[in-house]
């Protein structure tokens, strides 16, 4: 019988070792970040009631939800996304001293199109601030993703495109008597299908000529928050907000923001401010995005919890810091310990625990193969260090010690081995 050979599914990932330095790094950095910010991390179930989803997440996620019903007759679904999880654990907790500022680095599952950045399993991390409706919190999320971003070496590779629902909802209501959120589901496709196309949809939907090109226009093209307040009259309270919000990035040192009415963000539950960040070059689709959420907490218990957060998946990252050419630090020194005859394996690993309770990576050769394969494999797993047990000269209480980036070599004490790598590390 031949063998079954099953390939992966499609949109799913392998993480090989090397892939998975890059994600170790988004997850360190990223973490770094949040922490840095008074973030504290929290996780929840993989899985969760469908009905989670359709208090408010919309239907466009509704349809890209893996659910299913479960041996006990539950509708159930991989989660698509973090928040309405979150959002539970904080209605659930009402002892907790708001804030919260809460992140988490899940794997979600979305049965979308796979396509550059976009598969059906992601990794996403989430930070989110409940119990406050200030403009400040706003601008403190904003300022994190821009954070983190700049942590991963990104800073000016993207930029933070910045809109608010409720003026969006207002331009709208002046346009046309369609329902907004009917247009913000059009809107929210601006960037995946063309100028004609959307204008057509536009129009199918209700909206007039005239309307139809003033929304095309609009969404065309980013602009200063200055341009929005002479368009939108500066007298309005949300642009005001905005404004402020501008201002404070500015304080974080945030000045890379612009106004673009093409983002008004997918899910429903957004209520005010919304934003995404953008590779600047265009070439992928949105790095990360998020906006404020007011009401979510109370359809979901009853309980007003203001809130505002972003989530950024790991894909489109990666394939910035691959296109960067961004260099993935390695913090421990990784060495190697060859051996030539019959090397007493107790001895080794005593070495080994010593060179790891002082902070390095050791592996230990399992084959007792010839040294160049023994030194070739090395190399492949990036040893900084060989140390060589050889049965002769271990006879004299001697090692080697090779440097495996300059190939130099010199002999040693077996003794002095660990404090010699200890005053080569520092
Ligand atoms: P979202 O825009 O649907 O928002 O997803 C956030 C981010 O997740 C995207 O900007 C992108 O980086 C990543 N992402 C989404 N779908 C995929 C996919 N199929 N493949 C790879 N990456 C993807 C939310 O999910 C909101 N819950 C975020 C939020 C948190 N809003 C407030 N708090």
């Amino acid at each position: 019988m031949s063998p079954l050979q099953i390939e992966k599914i499609r949109g799913f990932r392998d993480f090989y070792p090397e892939d998975m330095e890059i994600e170790k790094f988004i997850f360190q950095k990223t973490e770094e970040a949040a922490e840095a910010f008074g973030f504290s991390r929290i996780d929840f179930p993989s899985l969760e009631y469908l009905d989670l989803y359709r208090i408010k997440s919309g239907d466009e996620l509704l349809q890209q939800t893996y659910s299913f019903v479960d041996k006990g007759g539950r509708e159930v679904t991989l989660i698509p996304e973090a928040t309405p999880s979150t959002v539970r654990m904080v209605t659930a907790r009402k002892d907790l001293q708001r804030p919260l500022r809460w992140y988490s680095f899940p794997k979600v599952w979305r049965y979308e199109e796979p396509q550059a950045g976009r598969y059906r399993e992601h990794y996403q991390f989430n930070a989110d601030i409940f119990g406050s409706d200030s403009p400040e919190a706003d601008a403190e999320v904003i300022a994190l993703a821009s954070s983190i971003l700049d942590g991963l070496g990104l800073s000016g590779v993207y930029e933070m495109r910045i809109n608010s629902r409720k003026i969006m909802e207002e331009i709208i209501r002046n346009i046309t008597d369609v329902e907004p959120f009917s247009v913000f589901s059009i809107i929210d496709r601006f960037h995946k299908i063309s100028r004609e196309e959307f204008t057509e949809q536009l129009k199918s939907a209700g909206i007039g000529e005239e309307g139809a090109s003033m929304i095309t226009d609009l969404c065309s093209g980013t602009r200063s928050v200055e341009e929005i307040e002479r368009i939108t009259g500066k007298g309005s309270d949300e642009i005001g907000r905005i404004s402020k919000v501008v201002d404070l990035l500015r304080s974080y040192g945030v000045n890379s923001v612009r106004y673009d009415f093409s983002i008004v963000r997918g899910l429903s539950y957004y209520t005010g401010i919304v934003f995404e960040a953008y590779d600047r070059s265009g070439q992928f689709r949105a790095i990360l995005g998020g906006g404020r959420y007011d009401s979510l907490a109370s359809l979901m218990s009853g309980d007003n919890v203001p809130a505002v957060g972003f989530g950024m998946g790991d894909a489109v990252i990666t394939l910035l810091i691959k296109r960067e050419g961004i260099q993935i630090p390695r913090k421990k020194k990784l060495v190697y310990m060859c051996r030539v005859g019959e090397i007493d394996s107790g001895l080794m690993n005593r070495y080994a625990r010593e060179l790891r309770e002082a902070g390095m990576n050791v592996t230990v050769e399992l084959i007792n193969r010839g040294l160049s394969s023994q030194l070739k494999y090395a190399s492949s797993s990036g040893a900084d260090y060989a140390i060589i047990f050889g049965e002769r000269d271990l006879e004299k209480g001697q090692v080697t010690l090779r440097d495996m980036h300059s190939g130099s070599q010199e002999s040693m004490d077996v003794d002095s081995i660990v404090p010699h790598l200890v005053s080569l590390m520092k």
